[in-house]
């Protein structure tokens, strides 16, 4: 289930032609989007394409992972501000299927209810995209989140605030609580492609192949998904010895 690509590039233009092939062949899918910085070439990529082929996005149905509570969706470091700026802006997508979490509702736990209703409604997800923190969080379920988890409020662990930091002024601004798809609507996509890239990920694939599937490391859970692909570039994989991937 581990593919390892020589660079970032080769993973984002592989993951881009997934995306085109998936939407060409059933403009109404639904997929799940990931922010951060791994998918800013997969989705770099995939404008690229979609401009040149004339690809229909107007009819897809998109739900992201995650998103900041407390930060409005102007402000640059919401993920509804990243995914505006680093996707939707760039192609005619239907942005009333584009679904990002709000972290600026009244009643958090009662919208996360229905953001996972609202997956079930649209028939679920075709094809999650996911990146991994350097603790192994997907989306933002930290360690120690059941993995019957549906859409909930986290508490975002030290580690996760250091790593993002990185995309603040300063780090008292990372905010400390995140809504989050669960780690059962993660699961319940029919097709997952987690990308790893990066040296800062090796720790989290070391830990990735040497554990089970354990809540203390949330995306050992992969393990037990039966179309799940984990694409990283070399430095990713620098801790894994060759019988543990397959080089693409
Ligand atoms: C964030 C997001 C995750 C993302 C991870 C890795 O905490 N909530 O969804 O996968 O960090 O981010 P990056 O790609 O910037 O390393």
């Amino acid at each position: 289930m581990i593919f390892v690509f020589p660079n970032a590039g080769a993973i984002a233009a592989h993951v881009s032609d997934i995306l085109i092939e998936k939407i060409s062949s059933n403009p109404e899918v639904v997929l799940g989007l990931a922010t951060g910085g791994t998918m800013e070439p997969v989705y770099s990529s995939f404008i690229q394409k979609a401009i040149k082929q004339q690809l229909d996005v107007s009819r897809l149905t998109s739900f992201n992972l995650d998103e900041y509570l407390g930060l409005h969706p102007s402000h640059h470091q919401s993920y509804s501000w990243y995914m505006h700026h680093h996707l939707f802006q760039h192609l005619p997508f239907n942005l009333k299927n584009c679904h990002v979490p709000s972290g600026i509702v009244d009643d958090p736990n009662n919208y996360c209810n229905s953001y996972s209703d609202a997956i079930q409604k649209a028939g679920g997800i075709e094809l999650q995209l996911l990146g991994v923190g350097s603790n192994g969080h997907i989306g933002f379920n930290e360690p120690g989140t059941a993995f019957d988890s549906t859409c909930h409020v986290v508490e975002l662990s030290p580690q996760t605030r250091i790593d993002n930091s990185r995309f603040f002024e300063s780090g008292e601004l990372v905010p400390d609580r995140a809504l989050t798809m669960g780690m059962q609507d993660i699961m319940q996509a029919r097709e997952i492609i987690l990308i790893a890239t990066g040296r800062q990920k090796a720790a989290a694939m070391a830990l990735f192949v040497d554990n089970g599937v354990t809540t203390d490391v949330p995306f050992t859970i992969l393990k037990k998904h039966n179309n799940a692909k984990i694409l990283l570039d070399e430095e990713a994989a620098m801790l894994l010895s060759s019988h543990q991937y397959q080089y693409a």
